[in-house]
């Protein structure tokens, strides 16, 4: 039976890029969706960029450029970065489109008609300087519990205490250092207290829609009455604004589930597929959400009690994840473990062993995942190299030498021929209900378990000693040709998981014009085309050298009321035009601090004593108001080291260093880690 499936992965925010952390949900998603299509379902794939709140809002800012702008370099980012790793999308969208716009307010709409919205006011922290309310994540202070410095709005760090912003000493605005105000302010309500919303989630949460260990977590919430949901934020906020409600818009959570919506709408305009048949009450189409656990929340309270009372269908099933940890623990920027997806791609090119140590790893359950380097360097050379790739590698050789590229074919009326044919659909069944449940790391132990097979028959039967005798030949055709279509049988098993290559396999190599099915597993091939490199060892090095890419050695710059330059970017007009030898002609060098110290009488400048290799320069530096000389002694800078020494009060000055902003929101450059004194910067 033709089933009818819509799949989404949860929609990343745009404020960040790409990591390993991320890539367990998407690669886990796009193997069941490929899974899917293989089976000859109808499965759509949707996916967008999450693009609302102020942590974006306050980045765009901070880049001088229009959030607009920022989401659109962001989502080409994302893009590309879930290309290299073969996840498929049908379509990938964003929030920030008139398709979500549209539902967000007819849904909001609904609720409303159903007298499920209140406004309220409320109070809440308020940053007079900015002007602008405070999330609880950019208010700081001290923790009510510790004392601990610089503790977040709710939760400190130092001691694991929760608590509400107002409990917290001494506080802070995180984004211009102010000393915040409670203000009162009118929001509006999600009522999900309403009866009718308890009585709906009740029935929802436990009539299979949700993993058991989900299921008993919602449970647990909802024993005690849901509070009402506050979907609503004051200007200035990037998202968009309610109908009706000038100067409020609708909190980022509300918008961000209604983009599956927004996305696949556009995916029926470009496809002609029909909306309502997947979305309308009732609908006999299936609808799943992939999420990691840390949103199960929204998706499985928030989320369909929205689409219920806004008079849609609600998901079939969550299928929810735990969270990636490298080498056993939480990922790491120090440590070089917090990985970017594009710094994997960088390094390691094949993003395929990536996709096959996950599936080996992940089994449908909530359970965290653990990438451990060294093993995933193991895993993929014993297993993808040497059981299955080898396997093709040994014996398609001699077809192509001794048999013009034919294979024999599994005779049906012997019982070995039958055995082998049904043996393909057979073990393929368990495969398949693997993959189904999401299981796919049974599914890999079953398919080198055949790999495993294989192999022992053809290192028992050696062909490379009996191609050796002309009279054997029949013999040596036999064994390849049994191997061959083993490692054809593999390769559709593992289409879903290695999707690059298993597709050149079936085009490049068994003469296919598309892609695998599954259903190919009842027709063997009768020939091949010759073997041709697949598959290159995965070399630890390179493992090494991403680690080390992404080990961030500066401390993060830390948000205290002084350091903190967001709301002060001035929009200066860009210069005239130079050419690029007036710009030569500046001679710009790394310089290592080796000294920095006050200078008596002087308000505003310190004297350093920098290194550029060569030799030393003496700089005095208006850096005083942002810098304590113990901070910069040992850093390296950059700068101008041929411009004509100035005579100054407290002395001779031999050049500048090169610092953004004024006063006390002053930044003098740093390189990356490894530029050494003397370079050039060009
Ligand atoms: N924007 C929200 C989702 C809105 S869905 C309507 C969000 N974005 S996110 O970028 O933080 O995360 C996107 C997905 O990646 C989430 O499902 C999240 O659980 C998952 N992961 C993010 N970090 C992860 C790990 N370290 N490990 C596994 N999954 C992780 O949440
Ligand atoms: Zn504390």
């Amino acid at each position: 039976m033709k089933r009818k499936l819509l799949v989404t992965s949860a929609l990343p925010y745009a404020n960040g890029s790409i990591h390993l952390g991320h890539l367990v949900e998407y690669i886990q998603t796009d193997i069941w969706v490929r899974f899917q299509k293989m089976q000859g379902h109808e499965c759509h794939y949707v996916c967008a960029d999450d693009t609302h709140g102020t942590p974006i809002m306050l980045r765009a800012e901070k880049e001088g450029i229009p959030p607009e702008e920022l989401i659109a370099r962001v989502w080409l980012e994302h893009f590309d970065d879930f290309s290299a790793f073969h996840v498929n999308f049908d379509h990938y969208g964003s929030t920030n489109s008139e398709e979500t716009k549209d539902f967000a307010c007819s849904i909001y709409g609904k609720l409303k008609a159903a007298n499920l919205i209140e406004s309220r006011t409320i109070e809440q922290y308020y940053d007079p300087v900015k002007a602008m309310f405070l999330p609880d994540r950019f208010i700081k202070g001290e923790c009510p519990k510790c004392g601990a410095k610089d503790q977040y709005g709710d939760n400190c760090e130092v001691c694991g205490a929760a608590y509400t912003p107002s409990e917290l000493r001494n506080p802070y605005s995180a984004v211009s250092g102010a000393k915040p105000e409670l203000r009162e302010s009118e929001h509006y309500f999600f009522r999900l207290s309403d009866q009718r919303c308890q009585d709906f989630l009740k029935e929802w949460t436990t009539k299979g829609t949700l993993q058991p260990e989900a299921s008993n977590k919602m449970q647990e919430w909802l024993k005690g009455a849901l509070s009402d949901w506050d979907i609503s934020r004051d200007a200035p906020y990037f998202g968009f604004e309610i109908p009706d409600a000038p100067g409020k818009y609708f909190y980022v959570w509300l918008d961000a589930p209604v983009g599956y919506m927004g996305s696949f709408r556009k995916l029926c305009s470009e496809r002609g597929i029909d909306f309502d048949e997947y979305w309308k009450k009732g609908s006999e189409t299936e609808l799943y959400h992939f999420i990691g656990k840390d949103i199960l929340y929204f998706h499985a309270l928030f989320w369909p009690a929205m689409l219920e009372h806004a008079g849609f269908r609600t998901p079939t099933k969550l299928f929810a994840h735990g969270f990636l940890t490298v080498n056993g623990e939480k990922m790491s920027k120090s440590r070089g473990t917090f990985i970017t997806a594009r710094s994997y791609v960088d390094q390691i090119k094949n993003t395929e062993y990536l996709r096959y140590y996950y599936a080996a790893k992940l089994n449908g359950t909530m359970e965290d995942i653990d990438l451990n380097l060294e093993d995933f360097v193991a895993k993929v050379n014993s297993d993808l190299i040497g059981k299955y790739i080898n396997i093709a590698s040994r014996c398609a050789g001699f077809i192509t030498r001794y048999f013009d590229g034919k294979l024999l074919l599994p005779d049906p009326a012997s019982e070995e021929g039958r055995n082998l044919l049904n043996g393909a659909i057979g073990s393929g069944q368990h495969v398949k209900e693997f993959f189904e449940a999401r299981e796919y790391g049974r599914a890999i132990r079953d398919i080198m378990a055949a790999a495993d097979k294989i192999n022992v028959d053809v290192n028992d039967a050696k062909p490379w000693d009996i191609a050796k005798e002309e009279s054997r030949r029949q013999e040596l055709h036999a064994i390849c040709s049994k191997a061959m279509h083993g490692f054809y049988v593999l390769s559709i098993w593992l289409a879903p998981i290695l999707p690059g290559t298993s597709n050149r396999i079936a085009r490049e190599f068994f003469v296919m014009d598309r892609d695998f099915l599954w259903d190919d597993l009842k027709v063997f091939p009768s020939r091949i085309n010759p073997y041709q490199h697949l598959m290159t060892r995965l070399d630890p090095k390179t493992v090494e050298a991403m680690v080390e890419a992404n080990k961030e050695s500066l401390k993060p710059v830390e948000h205290s009321p002084a350091r903190h330059a967001e709301s002060q970017v001035h929009h200066q007009p860009i210069l005239d035009t130079i050419s690029i030898e007036d710009f030569s002609k500046i001679d710009l060098r790394i310089a290592k601090i080796a000294n920095a110290e006050h200078v008596e009488g002087a308000e505003k400048l310190l004297k350093l004593t920098l290194d550029i290799g060569t030799g030393t320069r003496t700089v005095f530096a208006g850096i005083k108001s942002a810098y304590a000389p113990e901070e910069l002694v040992g850093r390296h800078t950059v700068m101008v080291a041929n411009l004509a020494p100035r005579k100054m009060k407290f002395g001779v000055s031999e050049g500048m260093v090169l610092a953004a902003g004024d006063g006390k929101d002053l930044f003098i450059l740093s390189p990356d880690e490894g530029a050494a004194a003397g370079m050039k910067v060009k």
